[in-house]
């Protein structure tokens, strides 16, 4: 499993403070997962920079998953659902909806974040808030629901085959028969 935390916040991507909502994401996931995350970077809240993060991690690095931190509320910069939707094939809203739920027993605040999630290709990206203690909240809301969700993405040998032969015999069919 290749898995991305992608940091975005225009106060840590220049050095003002330092980024600890990354760090505490990553500690979750090798904690559940026992499997190191693989790439983590810090972008502005910068519509075309995060778009571009999102489609060089998922076209060019191939993850499984992608989590960003940041950028999800209301403030004039916050775009980080904008540019994920920019990119996202296939919505999840079924992921979003579990975590604004179980984040409302916790906080009236939690309807302020519009996290979005999707797939793009096989890649999974989830927004999660920018705080430490509510990525970490959020993201332990969807964790017992991700190595499923992955190994769906994934796709097992021969599905595919499953699913086109169908459609091909039908397509033969209608060729043989003219029309
Ligand atoms: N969700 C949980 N579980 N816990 C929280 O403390 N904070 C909220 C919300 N979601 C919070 C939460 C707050 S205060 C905001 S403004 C939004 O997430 C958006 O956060 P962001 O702009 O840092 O992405």
């Amino acid at each position: 499993m290749r898995i991305g935390i992608l940091t975005i916040s225009d106060r840590a991507s220049q050095g003002v403070y330092e980024d600890q909502s990354g760090p505490a994401l990553r500690e979750m996931i090798e904690k559940q997962f026992s499997e190191d995350v693989d790439l983590t970077y810090i972008v502005p809240d910068d519509f075309s920079e995060i778009k571009r993060a999102l489609m060089k991690w998922s076209d060019d690095a191939h993850l499984d998953l992608i989590l960003t931190t940041g950028g999800t509320g209301f403030a004039p910069r916050d775009v980080t659902p904008e540019a994920t939707r920019a990119v996202i094939e296939r919505d999840a809203p079924g992921l979003v909806q579990a975590m604004v739920a179980a984040s409302l027993q916790k906080t009236p605040h939690a309807m302020l974040s519009r996290m979005a999630a999707g797939i793009r290709g096989r890649t999974l990206i989830v927004n999660l808030p920018g705080s430490p203690k509510a990525a970490c909240e959020n993201l332990a809301v969807i964790l017992p629901a991700l190595p499923h969700a992955l190994e769906l993405l994934r796709g097992k040998p021969g599905e595919h085959q499953w699913y086109e032969n169908p459609i091909d015999e039908e397509i033969r069919k209608r060729d043989m028969a003219g029309e």
